[in-house]
């Protein structure tokens, strides 16, 4: 292969994050002129050790297993959009520091603000340092926890959810909880407390709470175990989703209702 192409390609690959294609590129192409390789085995051969190398490396496979609802990158928000949201507070969560200290993470604001796009990201960087991650809405939550519960398993499966560095409950406050809900809410929260990190989303502040789980002295427990040692970033203004669409406001975005 000619110089002029193999730097070509080490360019790509670098565009591409992807430094196996750049370190196989040149040697599968001596293996593929010798053994007389088409075009297609070549290429599906320096794929296959970028992909193969991802996937031994267990980041791509955590990622599939968190049940993110699609793929947002931290590098992909628009911090224009969030003036009152600092990009290092952003940047040092994605260091993933706040996984080993058990810490956590709530993102409070109105629909469309982008809590859950940050909280993808955000789980994103941990299964890319080697958490495991699960991802999902607080009343996909309360389901599995409820079937647990009645299955007599609930503290196996909270042991189970241990082994989990990382927890995304998303959405907390869009449908309101029965009150056997915020129990074993309460005892998700309290298992993991200073031992594995949570990160939340609500639309909702902390003062609405007590509502959403329909008991006031469990919320304020569970509110107390989840701030004692977390970042609370609260994000502002109008839905990313109404960017250039004429409309400024909706209904639930009065302040008097919202985490704003
Ligand atoms: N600052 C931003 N930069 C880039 N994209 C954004 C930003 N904020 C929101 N988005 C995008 O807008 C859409 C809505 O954001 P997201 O789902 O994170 O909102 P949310 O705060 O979780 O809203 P909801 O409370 O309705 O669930 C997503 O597609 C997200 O990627
Ligand atoms: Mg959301």
């Amino acid at each position: 292969m000619g110089r002029e192409t193999i730097s070509e390609i080490e360019y790509f690959a670098r565009a591409l994050k992807a430094p196996r294609i750049r370190d196989a590129a040149a040697r599968l192409a001596e293996q593929a002129r010798e053994a007389g390789w088409t075009h297609e085995e070549y290429l599906a051969a320096v794929l296959s050790r970028e992909v193969s190398a991802r996937e031994s490396s267990g980041a791509e496979l955590r990622i599939r297993a968190a049940g993110f609802p699609g793929r947002k990158s931290l590098e992909e928000f628009n911090f224009d959009h969030q003036p009152s949201l600092k990009r290092d507070t952003i940047a040092h969560l994605g260091t993933g520091s706040f996984l080993t200290e058990a810490k956590n993470v709530v993102l409070l604001g109105p629909p469309g603000t982008g809590k859950t796009h940050l909280a993808i990201g955000l789980g994103i960087k941990a299964a890319h340092a080697g958490h495991r991650v699960l991802f999902a809405t607080a009343t996909d939550w309360v389901t599995r926890l409820q079937s647990a519960h009645q299955l007599g398993r609930l503290p196996q499966e909270l042991v189970k959810l241990r082994r989990y560095g990382l927890i995304i409950v998303d959405e907390v406050g869009y449908i309101p909880f029965e009150q056997d809900a915020a129990n074993l809410f309460f005892q998700l929260v309290s298992s993991r407390y200073e031992h594995a990190s949570l990160i939340l989303t609500s639309n909702l502040p902390f003062s609405r709470w007590g509502d959403v789980f329909g008991d006031h002295v469990v919320a304020a427990a569970m509110i107390d175990r989840i701030v004692h040692h977390a970042d609370v970033i609260t994000l502002k203004g109008s839905s990313y989703r109404l960017k250039n669409s004429g409309i400024d406001t909706l209904p639930s975005a009065r302040p008097e209702n919202t985490a704003e």
